[in-house]
């Protein structure tokens, strides 16, 4: 077994996995709404990414969190949950979960109970049926309130995902706050971070945490948490709501001093961080040269992951943006 301790003395032990850059939504902030996607060629097929998965487990990665574009519209994704999940019940994964949509969440929401995912994050920016449509370019509020009660109903635990937009969902924060309080579900609030050409101006979104909290403090109290997830929210008690409130904040408050993540994109590279271009391509070293191959890049991975991601500087200068979209990384 190796050490997963990166070159900034990170310990890592935590990989996302996006199994598929497509998805059924287009939300503004994350993709254009003419978006080219993978060639079936290019993804990694799911032995290749359990493969992936085991070798990882066996260096240490003790939680996987699988994302995408939306992975539950991935064909036969049941295969690789199942896979996944044997993980867990043999006691070499200490937590398996997913950040979805929720659109096919009804649907899936048994078979992820079935293989011990714990947890789910859904991306869900508004109550207002118009509104979610506006910002998902046609999505189906009630469609994705349905998976969620499903998902719940199958016990998982529930965690919402919304992200701060200017003047779209500023004015639903305390709505969404009494939403997920009344039905037990953690919210966890994030700011738009600048990645991926074609997407809504950034600067006519963007809101610094602070400025669209400020409706949440003028009725209620915030108490810190001494909580922690595996992620980079840090966490807060909304009293007397009794919700808790996870506040992400790339752009305002940075956490990259204690991350401990990497992500393995749907063609097989390993980015070391959502803000760098830096990456080390683990599908043609394990197509070309197996799985020793495999091990020499995680080490070479660890060395590079960069201390901090910059996107203060790519918010305010746009031609040093990353050019790839959080669907080809994984949230
Ligand atoms: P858990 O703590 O495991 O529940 O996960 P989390 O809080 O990280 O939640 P999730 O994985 O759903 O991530 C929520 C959002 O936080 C993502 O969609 C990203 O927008 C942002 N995020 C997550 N990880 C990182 C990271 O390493 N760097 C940056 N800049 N943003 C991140
Ligand atoms: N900035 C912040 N969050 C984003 N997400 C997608 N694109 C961005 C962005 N540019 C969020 C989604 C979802 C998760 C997968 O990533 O809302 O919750
Ligand atoms: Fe799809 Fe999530 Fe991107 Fe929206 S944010 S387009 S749901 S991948």
């Amino acid at each position: 077994m190796t050490n997963m301790i990166d070159g900034q003395g990170r310990h890592i032990d935590y990989l996302r996995i996006s199994v598929t850059d497509r998805c059924n939504f287009r939300c503004h902030y994350c993709m254009p709404e003419k978006q080219k996607f993978l060639p079936h060629a290019d993804v990694l097929d799911y032995s290749e990414i359990a493969l992936l998965a085991n070798r990882f487990i066996a260096h240490g990665i003790r939680k996987i969190r699988l994302t995408g574009g939306e992975p539950l519209v991935r064909r036969d994704i049941d295969i690789l949950i199942n896979d996944l999940g044997s993980h867990v019940q043999a006691g070499r994964l200490a937590e398996l979960t997913l950040t979805t949509n929720g659109s096919r969440l009804k649907q899936f929401a048994p078979i992820l109970a079935r293989s011990s995912f714990s947890r789910v994050n859904i991306s869900l920016d508004s109550l207002k049926p118009e509104t979610f449509k506006t910002i998902t370019r046609g999505g189906d509020l009630d469609q994705v309130l349905e998976g969620i009660s499903a998902a719940a109903a199958h016990g998982l635990r529930i965690k919402i995902n919304m992200v701060a937009l200017k003047n779209e969902n500023q004015s639903e924060i305390v709505a969404m706050a009494e939403f997920c309080a009344a039905n037990g579900y953690d919210l966890s609030l994030i700011e738009t971070m600048p990645l991926g050409e074609g997407v809504a101006d950034r600067h006519d979104r963007y809101i610094p945490m602070d400025d669209f909290i400020a409706p949440l403090r003028d009725r209620f109290e915030l108490e810190p948490l001494a909580h922690r997830s595996s992620g980079p929210a840090r966490y807060w008690n909304v009293a007397p709501l009794g919700l808790r409130l996870g506040l992400i904040t790339p752009m305002t408050h940075n956490f990259c001093d204690d991350c401990n993540r990497l992500r393995l994109t749907t063609d097989g590279k390993i980015y070391m961080c959502l803000g760098s271009s830096m990456h080390v391509d683990f599908r043609t070293a394990m197509r070309e040269n197996g799985m020793e191959a495999v091990d020499r890049l995680l080490q070479q991975a660890l060395r590079l992951k960069p201390a901090r991601h910059d996107f203060e500087r790519q918010l305010a200068e746009p031609d040093q943006r990353l050019s790839r979209h959080m669907n080809a990384t994984g949230g």
